[in-house]
């Protein structure tokens, strides 16, 4: 038995929408739909961006680097001049951020990718997995006996959180100041700072820059079996090993990917055992569809709802010019919700065929790097929680609206659990 979650039927016109709109932020389901068949490539007016939402348009758009490059550099991104302060900062005492990986296109992107691949392989996340499975448990027996917990701060933060840390040479004790610094390289990428507040997000990266600087130094020195230790040294034959600046860009990265995404799928994992307890029940009977179970929580509610492109030409799609130059969102939210690939897209069902088609993890040459490890944090986290609770119901309502405001990211600030074990 699944649950019907169809948006409610909406008749405003497009026109009555805003996707800055912390309401729509948080619920955009009912606008996706209205894009699907009214505009696949709609302009938004309060910024000129262009947003695409149609299943195989995305796909189109993802695979074609040449048109809409992942170089969005001269479009500066939210914050517009301020963020000169966060650049002149780090230029002067740190590292000045380079464009690697994410920020770059074929054939540049290659060999950072290649690199990459090295060090995420799927026999790493093997022998990481006693450990993320050993953590799992060390998290719920904090809160198990109490039957209750904040599940964001008690385990969906701390989880990730920790196995990236520990993997940069961190203390599990030092999850804070790793959550600070986290916190601030992804706040100019998600809402809009003033100056007071890029010039704390400028200290606060310097001062992981320079941690993570003497990390590089004594892992090349003496490399351990972690993740920094085997970027450190990753090497192309016949290329130059990264650079400090390469270094500290790709870490980054990895910062920002891995931690809030998974926090985040996390919480709206949890939050769909609540709403769907017995589809919950059914994965507890039969773990075989666990699987499943995850690709259809990052398809229906999926971390990372929308990234950026920017168009190297003039580029008409569906009878729309997107003129060159142009902020394009590629909305991987709403591809998930696409009925031509998923009919029924807004009911959850764990026994979907071919969940797995979703686009949480982005599509291409860019798509995630870390979704094995990610996978597997979500499989051993769902599988321990399941098993060692039960009647999960949430002991308060949830924020309204529930998702953190951003144009990008969708994140749960706050869930009061109570169950029994
Ligand atoms: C559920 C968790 C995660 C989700 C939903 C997610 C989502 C995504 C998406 C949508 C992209 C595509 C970016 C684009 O199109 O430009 C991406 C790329 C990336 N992700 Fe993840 N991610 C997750 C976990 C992780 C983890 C655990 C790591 C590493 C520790 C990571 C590191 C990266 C990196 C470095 C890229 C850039 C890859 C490239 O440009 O070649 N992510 N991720």
């Amino acid at each position: 038995m699944t649950q019907q979650n169809h948006p409610p039927l909406d008749h405003r016109p497009l026109a009555d929408y805003s996707m800055l709109d912390p309401h729509v932020q948080a619920d955009p389901f009912p606008f996706y739909s209205k894009l699907h068949s009214e505009c696949p490539v709609y302009r938004m007016p309060e910024t000129g961006m262009y947003m695409i939402t149609r299943y195989d348009d995305l796909r189109e758009v993802l695979r074609d680097t040449e048109t809409f490059s992942s170089d969005v550099r001269s479009q500066g991104g939210l914050q517009g001049d301020v963020a000169r302060i966060l650049e002149d900062t780090l230029k002067e005492k740190g590292w000045a951020h380079v464009q690697t990986l994410q920020r770059t296109d074929p054939p540049q992107h290659t060999r950072y990718r290649e690199l990459l691949k090295r060090v995420f392989t799927g026999r790493r996340v093997k022998d990481l997995t006693p450990r993320i499975d050993a953590l799992t448990h060390e998290l719920i027996d904090r809160f198990a006996q109490r039957g209750s917990c904040e599940f964001i701060s008690e385990f969906a933060l701390p989880f990730p959180g920790i196995i990236i840390a520990e993997q940069i040479g961190l203390d599990p004790s030092e999850i804070d100041r790793f959550k600070r610094w986290a916190d601030a390289m992804l706040a100019p990428a998600t809402r809009v700072l003033d100056e007071t507040e890029m010039r704390a997000v400028a200290e606060t990266e310097l001062e992981a820059q320079h941690y993570l600087a003497e990390v590089f130094e004594s892992r090349r020195r003496e490399p351990r079996d972690d993740i920094i230790s085997a970027l450190v040294n990753a090497e192309i034959e016949g290329e130059q090993p990264l650079s400090v600046h390469e270094l500290q860009s790709l870490m980054h990265q990895l910062i920002t990917g891995g931690y809030e995404t998974t926090t985040s799928a996390l919480a709206h994992g949890m939050w769909l055992i609540v709403r769907h307890p017995d589809q919950a029940q059914q994965v507890r009977e039969d773990p075989t569809l666990l699987n499943n179970f995850i690709e259809e929580t990052l398809r229906f509610e999926g971390p990372v709802q929308g990234l950026a492109r920017q168009t190297t030409r003039d580029v008409e799609m569906h009878g729309t010019v997107i003129p060159k130059g142009s902020m394009v969102i590629v909305r991987y939210g709403a591809g998930n919700r696409d009925e031509s690939q998923f009919p029924n897209a807004g009911t959850f069902d764990i026994h979907r065929e071919r969940a797995v088609t979703h686009m949480a993890f982005g599509v291409g040459v860019h798509s995630c790097i870390g979704a094995l490890l990610a996978r597997q944090e979500l499989r051993s986290a769902y599988r321990a929680l399941l098993e060692r609770l039960h009647d999960i119901e949430l002991a308060r309502p949830l924020p309204d609206p529930v998702t953190q405001s951003s144009l990008f990211f969708v994140s749960i600030e706050e869930m009061h659990l109570k169950f029994h074990t």
